[in-house]
């Protein structure tokens, strides 16, 4: 049987299939661009923010934590530039009504549209990416809000409340994990561009002179990052922006790219924002956010450095690199090759029959106790149950058979090498903390 490579259907069917991801609201035909995280997906999820946290925490430079809210004041939106810049150029096919991205490298606006054969294209328009609210009762300008694009805002418009309430010394980050929105005119492959998303982004503080250092430190640590995370280092490099790509608001921008199916495409942006931000939020609320330099005896406004990831585009990567497919007796298995620090399970306890439910649950039940991410599973064959666990990523089986109750040994199964061994009972926890060390 001949074992084929990873493709984009293949990602989706097996998420439906293992409850990592469904549409939204799939029942009632979905949401497009919106994505439900099922028990294997929400587990996966907290995993990466985990991760992302203890490393961006992890080095010399203080890093503190913020939780900012996601409905932001069009005065927020003004002084950071997004609502004058944050808009893609849009074009309707008269013909069939479907909108397209102008930009896109489909669409061809001298030919006819892709979706109906008929050219009949309107003007190219540029389209506000921003989901626009009101707050309260009242539905007229005052109360206009909008839902962030970024979470990144909510840190410039909090740096002289951290920095005060928090005694930290630049340079220093402030790292924040939370949901963004864009109403994105073609939402793309999966939860590659969605209209709703997470963020994980770390706004590093510094002054201007060290900017350029924090930088390449920056894109060099969260490069090791993503290949710590078991990433195939080959598949992974940092491109420079070139000067037209720039964002409004950057200096200096590297994407972090993974070599997905479909091409290099942007994993992670790092960006060198100058004094941008913290300058626009000074000018647009009238509020001092320079910080004083003991040394020179000056005020100064600090730079930014930002290294900016989607939760759920580092998920797609996860899951598409550790993708397998291999010939296990004349069958095509399908494994998901996580690192253990990722992988939503840890270890599957199964027992070889259902006479030794009870005492392989006792051995499950106190792993999970301790804490362990485990399953239990004693319905279906053997051979079932070791590929539903290597379809979900999980590394190590401990099969509970009749040798056990003899000699108090369970196999351990690798999930990647198919090796079998016995090791004592009160040998698997150490087992396990060596896998997760
Ligand atoms: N604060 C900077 C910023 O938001 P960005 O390049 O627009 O920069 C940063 O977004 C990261 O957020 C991207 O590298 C990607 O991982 C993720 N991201 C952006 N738009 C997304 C979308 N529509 N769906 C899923 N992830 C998205």
């Amino acid at each position: 049987m001949s074992v084929q490579s990873v493709t984009l259907e293949k990602i989706v069917a097996l998420c439906k299939r293992r409850g990592f991801v469904f549409q939204s609201a799939e029942i009632y035909d979905g949401i497009n661009g919106v994505y439900d995280f099922g028990p294997l997906g929400a587990q996966l999820k907290q995993m990466i923010k985990a991760a992302w946290t203890k490393n961006v925490t992890s080095f010399a430079e203080d890093v503190v934590l913020l939780d900012g809210s996601i409905l932001g004041s069009a005065q927020v939106w003004k002084a950071s530039g997004h609502l004058d810049n944050f808009s893609d150029p849009l074009v309707d096919c008269l013909n069939c009504k479907k909108r397209f991205r102008a930009d896109d490298p489909d669409i061809n606006l001298d030919k006819a549209c892709p979706s109906c054969g008929v050219k009949n294209w309107t003007g190219v328009r540029q389209f506000q990416l921003m989901f626009q609210t009101n707050l309260g009762a009242l539905s007229d300008a005052a109360s206009v809000a909008y839902l962030r694009p970024e979470t990144a805002q909510a840190v410039f418009v909090n740096f002289k409340n951290v920095m005060t309430s928090s005694r930290v010394k630049i340079p220093f980050g402030i790292a924040q994990i939370g949901k963004a929105f864009r109403n994105e005119i073609t939402p793309k492959q999966f939860l590659f561009r969605m209209r709703e998303f997470e963020q994980m982004e770390l706004e590093f503080f510094c002054k201007g002179e060290q900017a350029s250092s924090f930088f390449d430190l920056w894109c060099e640590r969260r490069k090791q990052f993503f290949i710590n995370l078991g990433i195939t280092p080959e598949k992974l490099r940092l491109r420079p922006h070139a000067a037209d790509e720039l964002a409004h608001y950057s200096k200096a921008c590297f994407d972090v790219e993974y070599e997905f199916p479909f091409g290099w495409k942007e994993l992670e942006g790092i960006a060198n924002r100058g004094d941008f931000d913290l300058s626009q939020h000074s000018k647009f609320s009238g509020k001092e956010l320079s910080v004083f330099d003991e040394a020179t005896r000056t005020s100064y406004v600090p730079h930014v450095v930002e290294c900016s990831v989607g939760v759920d585009r580092l998920f797609l990567t996860l899951l598409f690199d550790a993708y397998y497919e291999d010939n296990v007796e004349g069958e095509v298995r399908t494994v998901l090759r996580f690192s253990p620090k990722i992988a939503p399970v840890t270890a599957a306890v199964l027992p070889l029959t259902n006479k030794l439910t009870e005492q392989a649950e006792n051995l499950y039940l106190d792993l999970k106790a301790k804490g362990y991410r485990l399953q239990f599973d004693a319905s279906g064959s053997i051979g079932k149950r070791y590929r539903r666990q290597d379809e979900i990523g999980t590394p190590v089986c401990f099969t509970y058979d009749f040798q056990t109750l003899e000699d108090g040994t369970v196999t351990a199964r690798n999930r990647d090498t198919l090796v079998q061994e016995r090791i004592a009972l009160d040998q698997v926890e150490g087992y396990l903390q060596r896998l997760l060390a």
